[in-house]
């Protein structure tokens, strides 16, 4: 995963950083294990997969740290794609989490904006430091001093967004940083919605495969007042907010979400007690799937088989993408026929399985 890499010149320099301290007095936050800090380190985790091979002891990023801190050292490790607004909430999150003459340290890229997270740790610390550069990576420190603002560190960690569009009547979907889509509605999404509006037959159940903050599976439980819903992610901040979404519309009982990498294989549903809750008893009959733009074939290939193991006979797939080739083949790969919808800048596969 993006960031993720221990051999990437911006770990490097975090790992020099803090090579001398004891591990226990480092937070590394969001950002891959580090390879000079030991496993007494804490580690906050934003995507669920990367606690498979996680050497330190790992919490969810929104972890109350009242009880694990102070620290002498947060380390932060910017992932450009998930947007600087999730970098700032990073900062402000290492910032705080702090004691006194601590620091905050951030290796970025020079060409993935160090200059303007240089001028959000002078804002949040009253100062910051170049101190090492490599292969156009460069290592941030600031001292949490007395000019420390601790004010804004919460409101920038605090900090929400509303989601409201016409394709989601009355559903307001609170969001934040580290999601998507997260300030609003993605247009595919939207596509989605209106394509499902007019082709989906009502369903008894829906999946929604990487639900984000929950558009698609809150309109599916609001459109079909009968339908259960399944939702699942990795990213755990969206999960949590989908819930959070789910439970403010009083749809909670109905739509549920999950955190898990794919759909769940179905011993592991079992083991979840989703026997009731989605009803493998009511199998669901249609998906509602914005994938992941960039991801690796393995991931929408596993996306596809999912849907085949799931879809009860006679359902359907309804993808959205931006260029319809590399879902399609995995589809196809999975035994799906598939079905290609156009519509400007977005394609809407159907996808449905033979009978056996
Ligand atoms: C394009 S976003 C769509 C989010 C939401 N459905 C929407 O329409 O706004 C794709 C989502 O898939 C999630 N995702 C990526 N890989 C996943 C996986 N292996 N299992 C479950 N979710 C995944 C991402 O975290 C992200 O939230």
């Amino acid at each position: 995963m993006d960031g993720l890499n221990p051999g990437d010149p911006g770990i490097g320099l975090l790992a020099g950083a803090v090579a001398g301290p004891p591990s226990r007095e480092i937070l590394l936050v969001c950002c891959g294990d580090v390879p000079s800090v030991g496993d007494g380190a804490l580690r906050l985790v934003l995507d669920l997969r990367e606690l498979q091979h996680a050497r330190t002891r790992t919490l969810p990023p929104d972890a109350n740290l009242e009880a694990e801190g102070p620290f002498a050292h947060a380390l932060v490790w910017p992932r450009p794609h998930l947007g600087k607004d999730f970098s700032t909430w990073c900062l402000a999150r290492g910032a705080l989490a702090l004691r006194p003459g601590g620091s905050l340290w951030c290796a970025v890229r020079k060409a993935k904006g160090a200059d303007s997270l240089a001028e959000r740790m002078v804002a949040l610390m009253g100062e910051v430091d170049v101190v090492a550069r490599d292969r156009g990576h460069r290592l941030l420190r600031s001292r949490r001093t007395e000019a420390m603002d601790p004010a804004r560190a919460r409101a920038w960690v605090e900090a929400e967004y509303v989601i409201e569009d016409p394709a989601l009547p009355g559903l307001a979907l609170r969001s934040g940083p580290g999601v998507f889509s997260r300030r609003e509605l993605d247009a595919g999404t939207r596509v989605l919605i209106e394509h499902a509006e007019r082709r989906a037959a009502t369903p008894r159940g829906v999946i929604d495969l990487g639900c984000g903050v929950g558009p698609l599976s809150l309109w599916a439980g609001t459109r079909w007042p009968a339908a259960q819903v399944l939702a699942v992610d990795t990213n755990l901040r969206a999960v949590a907010m989908a819930q959070g979404n789910a439970s403010r519309h009083g749809l909670a009982e109905r739509v549920r979400v999950l955190p898990s990498d794919g759909l769940p294989r179905r011993e592991e549903a079992e083991a979840m007690g989703l026997r009731t809750a989605v009803g493998l008893a009511v199998a669901p009959d249609l998906a509602l799937v914005n994938p992941p733009t960039h991801a690796e074939p393995e991931v929408l290939g596993r996306f596809a088989e999912d849907l085949r193991q799931w879809l009860a006979p006679g359902g359907v797939a309804m993808v959205v993408v931006n260029r319809p080739g590399r879902m399609t083949e995995q589809l196809r790969r999975a035994g799906a026929v598939v079905e290609p919808f156009e519509y400007p800048g977005y394609h809407v596969l159907e996808a449905r399985w033979p009978a056996a």
